[in-house]
């Protein structure tokens, strides 16, 4: 008869062999910490690197891989379908109108190369989305934080459902907060990760509705008139380079001013703005309008749960070789 001790530690093997079981059975895996640590020892200092080398040429840089990785992860997976080129089929995302005014994909490339390198189809693209918004933030004065890998790359684009997943510069607070809500950042997370508009710019065509033909009320009067001056007519030419710098004290620096020009109505977009006047959002814009480390440790928390949006791992999806198109073979 088995011992009290062996039945116990049988039921414990099994306990312990059920999710590997599952693993293979479904082909999916988790993500973990230094994925790379066998097929490519150093792809993460590589990226860091580039994103340093990057930022020291275009300072901007940085402030791309922070909204490519929203951009990216907000949509159905953080797979690097951002990335892909209209071709064979695939409709790029890049074009939709609520990717307008992305930019600096070219450098995208610029790391992918330099890991290709060293490590031949083994870092994936999304990989490289995920790993330079993180050390970007830290460019940007940010903070510091430790992220999972091992992200496969989508071999389809979601082009047709963006708008079901991004929201307009204009929607409303509430469906804001359930489009974090559905991927399971909560109203503090929410409130932490719009404090990327700490940094870079929004072009007039996001920001005349609240100009013309009257001010919006909400808007603090200087500041109205400021933004007036940057951008003179209601019809701006979308394609003019016109546009206002999310925040003028530190518009490189990702710190707490954002939360501060809120509360001075000087919030640039409306779903800005808006987070003052709900009453659940107020008391996390105030708290960290109040303490900047508590911003920090909140966004990087809420960076995470994002970067960690439902991944493609295992044998789903692939590693590309060239992040803009699907392999061929
Ligand atoms: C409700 C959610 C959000 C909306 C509606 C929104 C909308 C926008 C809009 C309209 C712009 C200006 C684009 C332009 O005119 O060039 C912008 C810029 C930006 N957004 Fe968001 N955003 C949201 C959330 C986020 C989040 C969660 C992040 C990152 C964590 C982020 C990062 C950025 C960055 C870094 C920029 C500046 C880009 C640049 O200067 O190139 N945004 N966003
Ligand atoms: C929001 O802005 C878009 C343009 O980006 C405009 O077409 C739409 O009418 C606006 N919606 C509201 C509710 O103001």
């Amino acid at each position: 008869m088995a011992s009290n001790y062996e039945r116990h530690s049988f039921s414990r093997f099994l306990v312990l062999l059920l999710p590997l079981l599952l693993q293979f059975h479904s082909g999916k895996s988790e993500l973990q910490l230094n994925y790379y640590e066998q097929s490519c020892p150093k792809a993460e200092e590589i990226i860091k690197q580039q994103v340093i080398n990057l930022y020291n040429k275009h300072g901007n840089t940085a402030v791309s891989w922070v909204r490519n990785l929203f951009h990216d992860c907000m949509v159905k997976s953080c797979d690097a379908s951002l990335l892909l080129e209209t071709f064979n089929g695939i409709e790029t995302e890049k074009t939709s109108q609520r990717n307008f005014g992305m930019r600096n994909f070219k450098y995208i490339n610029t790391i992918k190369q330099a890991v290709e390198a060293q490590c031949p189809s083994t870092v994936s693209c999304s990989d490289i989305v995920a790993l330079s918004a993180r050390d970007g933030i830290v460019m940007l004065g940010g903070p510091r934080f430790e992220m999972k890998t091992g992200r496969k790359d989508s071999k389809e684009s979601y082009a047709a459902v963006i708008e079901d997943f991004i929201p307009n510069h204009n929607d409303t607070g509430s469906l804001v907060l359930s489009r974090f809500q559905s991927i399971g950042i909560d109203t503090e997370g929410s409130v932490a990760l719009l404090g990327a508009h700490s940094v870079g710019r929004v072009h007039c065509v996001n920001l005349v509705h609240r100009l013309y033909p009257t001010v919006d009320p909400t808007l603090d009067p200087d500041y109205a008139s400021y933004l007036k001056g940057r951008c003179p007519t209601p019809y701006p030419d979308p394609n003019a380079v016109l546009y206002a710098r999310n925040d003028r004290e530190t518009p490189m620096i990702l710190d707490n001013f954002y939360y501060k020009n809120l509360l001075k109505n000087k919030g640039l977009l409306l779903v800005d703005q808006q987070l003052t006047s709900d009453s659940e959002t107020l008391p996390f814009v105030e708290k960290m309008a109040n303490d900047n480390d508590y911003f920090h440790e909140q966004f990087a928390k809420a960076v995470v749960l994002l970067s960690e949006n439902n991944p493609l791992t295992g044998d789903q999806g692939e590693v590309r070789k060239d992040c803009r198109f699907v392999n061929t073979n």
